[in-house]
């Protein structure tokens, strides 16, 4: 299992809530078929986490279990993928104090992942060091497994970019290839929309489906999803762009042909929200259901998942230990 001849891909998610259908067309589908292919890692990055949460530990802690009871209930085999913890993983921080010599404070500043959650986040001028940095950790985290598959959202390809710029420094300093450059895998899927019609399906804006939302709240969910304002009666000819509801049944209906007919039909008029509200409601259940069930049976034995995610960080500390002697070699570090 350790040495495999796949192509290397990493993800990660920060522990900070229970994972939502954004996450699941976004990345865990993905990752479900990636396993089979790749050899795969995800990081369930609690210190990355701590760069904004520093002062509510308690919600990183917790939530570490819940992100890996979503990730085996929606099909992650531990034993074809390494689920493992980043602050169990010391080689990542002294990857990162390595790599902190090859960016400038300007460059991280410039970075338009870490511009917009600045603005978000209201920091102004007082950004916390650990958080201004935190690209620069994430490409320890990417290039300590050498990975070369990233797959990520949209907003997260700046920290690839980011990262492949360090690892061209640290590669010409070492005057060797010691570490590959990654390439991000954006889904085509897109990004799905959160039920009030923002752009983006957040926990923190209340507009997520949780993978673990019980029926009650997924019918409700689907009941007050944004669609088209101006569709007022069923026999009203309506938009299907910017319609959540559809956005949705685009990413998810398992028909294609079924998602157009209903488009066509919705457009020309005589199609009433409520029946592809009822229709979307349907499918969404019918995934959701066995995620929530396997869910049930998990939570039963949390024990079982320590332990599941203490043997992926025991392989995945062998694995970045090794790349830090590399690095550390690499750049010249005095080795006792
Ligand atoms: N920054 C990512 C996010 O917020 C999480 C993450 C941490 C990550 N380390 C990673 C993603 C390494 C990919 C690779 O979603």
């Amino acid at each position: 299992m350790l040495e495999s001849n796949r192509p290397v891909v990493l993800t990660g998610d920060r522990p900070t809530g229970p994972l939502h259908l954004g996450h699941y067309v976004g990345s865990l589908k993905n990752r479900v078929s990636l396993q089979e292919t790749h050899r795969q890692f995800v990081l369930i990055a609690d210190s990355q986490a701590l760069t904004d949460n520093a002062s509510d530990p308690d919600k990183v802690r917790r939530n570490i279990v819940e992100v890996a009871l979503d990730y085996l209930a929606v099909g992650l085999d531990p034993v074809q993928t390494t689920i493992c913890l980043q602050s169990a993983l010391p080689a990542l921080p002294e990857l990162t104090m390595l790599y902190l010599n090859f960016v400038t404070v300007a460059r991280l500043e410039r970075n338009p992942t870490i511009k917009a959650e600045i603005q978000l986040r209201g920091f102004g001028r007082d950004i916390p060091a650990g958080f201004l940095c935190y690209p620069v950790a994430q490409a320890a985290d990417i290039t300590a497994f050498k990975a070369t598959v990233v797959p990520v959202g949209e907003d997260q390809a700046p920290m690839i970019e980011q990262t492949n710029e360090i690892v061209r420094r640290v590669n010409r300093q070492s005057g060797a290839q010691v570490l590959p450059e990654a390439t991000a895998l954006i889904p085509d899927a897109g990004r799905l929309p959160g039920v009030d019609g923002k752009a983006k399906m957040s926990k923190s804006l209340g507009n997520a489906i949780s993978l673990s939302a019980s029926p009650d709240q997924l019918r409700d969910a689907v009941r007050r999803m944004y669609t088209d304002p101006d569709h007022l009666k069923a026999s009203d000819p309506g938009k299907t762009e910017g319609n959540v509801v559809f956005a949705y049944l685009d990413a998810l209906a398992p028909d294609p042909v079924e998602v157009e007919d209903l488009k066509t039909r919705y457009r020309a008029g005589g199609l009433g929200d409520m029946v592809v509200k009822r229709r979307l409601e349907e499918i969404l259940q019918a995934l959701l259901a066995p995620i929530r069930e396997r869910r049930r049976q998990l939570e039963r034995d949390v024990g079982h998942i320590l332990a599941t995610i203490r043997q992926g960080t025991d392989i995945a500390n062998e694995i970045t230990m090794r790349t830090l002697a590399e690095v550390k070699s690499g750049l010249g570090v005095f080795s006792l």
